[in-house]
C-alpha cells in the first residue's frame, strides 16, 4: 500500500519526552522553534464530571503539542477518555484545569460567541455519520461552513478540495445519492473548507465498509501530505490509526505512549497492553 509511511522522518514528536518512551522530540524545550510551529497544544488538562463521590476524572492532565501538517491519531480503551479529549481540544467543552491553544489562542479567554466563531473559521469536524444535509446539494453542502462564518469563497482552493476529494462530477447531487464513502468525501471536503488550522475527526471510517474506509484514510494523510492540513482523529482501528504520523495511546485519561510511523500489528501489540478495547 503506498502510504508514503516514513516520508516524514522528521516529523515533530506530539508527546514530551517524559510521557513517552518512544518520543524523539520535547514540545516543551522548543523555544528556539520558529514561531506557530504547533497547530494546537493542551497543556495539564484535565476534565472531571460531576463531583464529589460521583466525580469522574476523565482527563487527568494531558499535555500534548500538534504540529502543524501532521496526521495524529488518538487510540485507547473504551472510556480512556479520546472524545473528552476531542472536545476540550476542539473547543467544544472546557476542561476543567489546564490550557488548550490553538496556534496562539488560548480558548479559555474566549466568550461562548467567540468559540463558536473559532469553531466555524478555525476548526473542521469530520464524524462518524458525516453529518451531511440532505435539502443541500453536494456543493452547498461543502460550502456552509463559508456560508455559517460569514466568508467569500475561496474559488481556487475550493476547487483544489474537490478535486482532491474526486467529487468534481458530483456536485450537483443530493448526500442521499451518494454511497458512504463519498458523503464521508463530501464532510471531508466541508471540514476543509474554511482552511482550518486542524480538522479533528471522531472515527472516520466506523461507519464505511473496509476498503471504502481505506480510500477515505488515504484521503485524510494525503490532504496532510499534500495540503499541508493538520488532522487529528480519534479511532479504535489499528489500521486506520496506521495511517497517521503519529499515534497517541490514551489509557485512564491519561498519555500513554506515543508511536510514530506504526504498523496496523505493532499498534494492534501496543493496544493489547492498554487493556480491553
Ligand atoms: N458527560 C459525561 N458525564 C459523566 N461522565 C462522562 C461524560 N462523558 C464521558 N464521561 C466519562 O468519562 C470517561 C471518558 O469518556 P470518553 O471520553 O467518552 O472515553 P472514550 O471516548 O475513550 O470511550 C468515561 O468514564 C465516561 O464514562
Ligand atoms: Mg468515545
Amino acid at each position: 500500500m503506498a502510504r508514503g509511511r516514513g516520508s516524514r522522518a522528521e516529523q515533530d514528536s506530539a508527546v514530551p519526552a517524559e510521557a513517552a518512551a518512544e518520543t524523539v522530540a520535547d514540545p516543551a524545550g522548543e523555544t528556539a522553534a520558529p514561531r506557530g510551529r504547533f497547530a494546537a497544544r493542551l497543556d495539564g488538562v484535565e476534565k472531571t464530571y460531576g463531583k464529589g463521590a460521583g466525580a469522574v476524572h476523565a482527563l487527568r492532565g494531558i499535555t500534548l503539542a500538534i504540529p502543524r501538517g501532521s496526521f495524529l491519531a488518538i487510540m485507547g480503551p473504551s472510556g480512556s477518555g479520546k472524545s473528552t479529549f476531542l472536545h476540550c481540544a476542539a473547543g467544544l467543552d472546557q476542561p476543567t484545569a489546564g490550557s488548550v491553544l490553538l496556534g496562539d489562542t488560548d480558548l479559555a479567554t474566549l466568550d461562548e460567541a467567540q468559540l463558536t466563531m473559532l469553531r466555524r473559521e478555525r476548526i473542521g469536524f469530520v464524524f462518524q455519520a458525516y453529518n451531511l444535509l440532505n435539502a443541500l446539494d453536494v456543493r452547498d453542502n461543502i460550502t456552509l461552513p463559508l456560508r455559517l462564518a460569514e466568508q467569500s469563497p475561496d474559488g481556487p482552493w475550493l476547487d483544489e478540495i474537490v478535486r482532491q476529494v474526486g467529487l468534481a462530477d458530483r456536485l450537483g447531487h443530493r448526500p442521499s445519492e451518494l454511497s458512504g464513502g463519498q458523503q464521508q468525501r463530501v464532510a471531508i471536503a466541508r471540514a476543509l473548507a474554511t482552511r482550518p488550522e486542524v480538522v479533528f475527526a471522531d472515527e472516520p471510517t466506523g461507519a464505511l465498509d473496509t476498503r471504502t474506509g481505506r480510500q477515505v484514510l488515504e484521503l485524510l494523510r494525503h490532504v496532510v501530505d499534500a495540503m499541508g492540513q493538520t488532522v487529528v482523529m480519534v479511532t479504535h482501528d489499528p489500521v486506520a490509526a496506521s495511517y497517521a504520523h503519529s499515534v497517541i495511546f490514551l489509557a485512564d485519561g491519561q498519555v500513554a505512549g506515543e508511536m510514530r510511523d506504526g504498523t496496523p500489528e505493532r499498534i494492534a501489540e501496543r493496544m493489547t497492553h492498554l487493556g480491553e478495547w
